[in-house]
């Protein structure tokens, strides 16, 4: 699009789904955004030079980029997925001169107060909308107790991390599982004096522990609790990124919900931290393939084949959730076609994400004529044979409007999926993979 034609970027994006479509086919997703995230970040706090390819091209990625670049770190970036970073050490940052914008991205605000919670100077942290309606008080409290200073609007942001060097070492049991929250901690603990040391109430995705010791730093194990030791250094190396299985569980669920359908996603991050969503879609009857490739650096990965057939209904429990956090609401479509019930408990932590994705899932199943019960923490949902159609309010956010997508699978009439510009936040080019797999999808503009 040139300029003259460009729209402005307030207009607003749907998905519009014919019903049916073929899921069919072989397709690559792109890099994985938690570990896109991570490789920066740590190849910014190591020495050396740092390569990534196949790095996520999205926005919440690049809102670390660039918000690395304005604490001074030098970075080489071709839009082709290549990073080169000219890592200089925790102590290589300088002082920001202008606000660190984080966009919609829960991750790079979170992961960047642990870097600037160790840093001699203050900086400041922003976001849109939805991520100034999130929860930072879970990083702003232990980075507190470490000695970092915030400034914050009741626990939500913007922002402002007054850093303190060195910090205090820490012993924390996280009161929610997050891998934000563990990590933002962590990164801290490697600017801290002495042992820092993290317990979670269930295990979350451990990405940054992975990496942190494929560059070379020893990471301490008792139990369940997990520590590092402060000033130790971090080395550059290399990473290539493997696939985003939380962008492949579209495809994948998808394929799962189509009777004869049979879809292939190439060179996907299986980490046994992450892929609940194989898990639970074998537990619901999918018949799925998983042939596991080479690891790329830390992180296992696979081509992973999903065929189409009758689903049954589950019950998706707490110990259940951190695995499969993302993959939730692609799953309760699924669980919406499968015969019989799907309770999911102990889901709380979904409404506090870039939406409420309790909520918008029930009332975007309800429009499509499924019955749900919506509890604090959860739903109970009753399959249906078929999904009828409608209008969808994916609430700006990238995974439910991505999982009404894939509901037209089985829908009667179309889907129109309503506010789908974030879904460039994780998953730029979805709707062509989405048309190569057999989804008759298209985008409409509106100002
Ligand atoms: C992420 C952790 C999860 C997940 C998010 C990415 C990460 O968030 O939902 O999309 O990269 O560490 P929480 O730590 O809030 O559970």
């Amino acid at each position: 699009m040139n300029s003259a034609t460009a729209l402005p970027s307030a207009s607003r994006r749907d998905f519009v789904v014919q019903p049916g479509g073929g899921m069919q086919g072989r397709i690559r997703v792109p890099g994985d955004k938690s570990i896109s995230h991570r490789a920066l970040l740590l190849g910014a706090m190591a020495r050396g030079e740092t390569q990534v390819s196949n790095f996520l091209e999205s926005q919440d990625c690049l809102a670390t980029l660039n918000a690395l670049r304005v604490l001074g770190v030098q970075m080489d970036h071709a839009p082709t997925g290549h990073v080169r970073i000219q890592g200089a050490g925790a102590d290589g940052l300088r002082v920001p001169v202008r606000t660190l914008d984080c966009g919609n991205s829960g991750t790079s605000m979170r992961l960047l107060s642990g870097v600037l919670a160790g840093q001699p100077f203050a900086a400041t942290l922003d976001g849109d909308d939805s991520l100034r309606h999130r929860p930072m008080q879970r990083v702003i409290e232990p980075l507190t107790r470490m000695g970092a200073r915030f400034d914050s609007t009741a626990g939500r942001a913007p922002l402002t991390v007054h850093g303190c060097r060195p910090l205090n070492s820490l012993r924390y049991k996280l009161p929610v599982a997050s891998a934000q929250v563990k990590s933002a901690i962590l990164l801290a603990g490697l600017q801290a004096t002495g042992e820092t040391w993290v317990q979670e109430p269930a295990v979350s995705r451990d990405h940054t522990e992975r990496m942190l010791q494929l560059l070379g730093c020893r990471l301490l194990c008792d139990g369940d609790w997990l520590g590092v030791v402060g000033g130790n250094e971090l080395h550059a190396t290399n990473i290539t990124v493997p696939g985003d299985l939380s962008a492949a569980a579209f495809f994948l669920v998808g394929a799962a919900i189509c009777p004869g359908a049979a879809v292939t996603v190439e060179g996907v991050g299986v980490n046994p931290t992450r892929d609940g969503v194989l898990r639970l879609l074998q537990r619901m009857g999918a018949v799925i393939h998983v042939q596991f490739l080479p690891q790329l650096g830390a992180e296992p990965a696979a081509n992973i084949e999903v065929r189409g057939g009758d689903l049954q209904g589950i019950e998706i429990t707490p110990a259940d959730v951190p695995l499969a956090i993302d993959e939730l609401p692609i799953l309760l479509v699924a669980a919406a076609l499968a015969q019989g019930q799907t309770r999911l408990y102990g889901a709380a932590e979904l409404r506090v994400k870039e939406s409420d994705r309790l909520a918008a899932m029930a009332a975007g199943l309800h429009t499509l004529g499924v019955s749900v019960e919506l509890f604090t923490d959860g739903m109970q949902i009753t399959g249906v044979g078929q999904f009828g159609g409608g209008e969808i309010d994916s609430c700006g956010d990238h995974r439910i409007a991505m999982a009404f997508v894939m509901a037209a699978l089985r829908a009667t009439r179309p889907v129109r999926v309503r506010d789908c510009r974030n879904v460039d936040t994780s998953f730029p080019g979805f709707a062509e993979t989405a048309r190569k797999v057999g989804l008759d999808l298209r985008v409409t503009e509106t100002l």
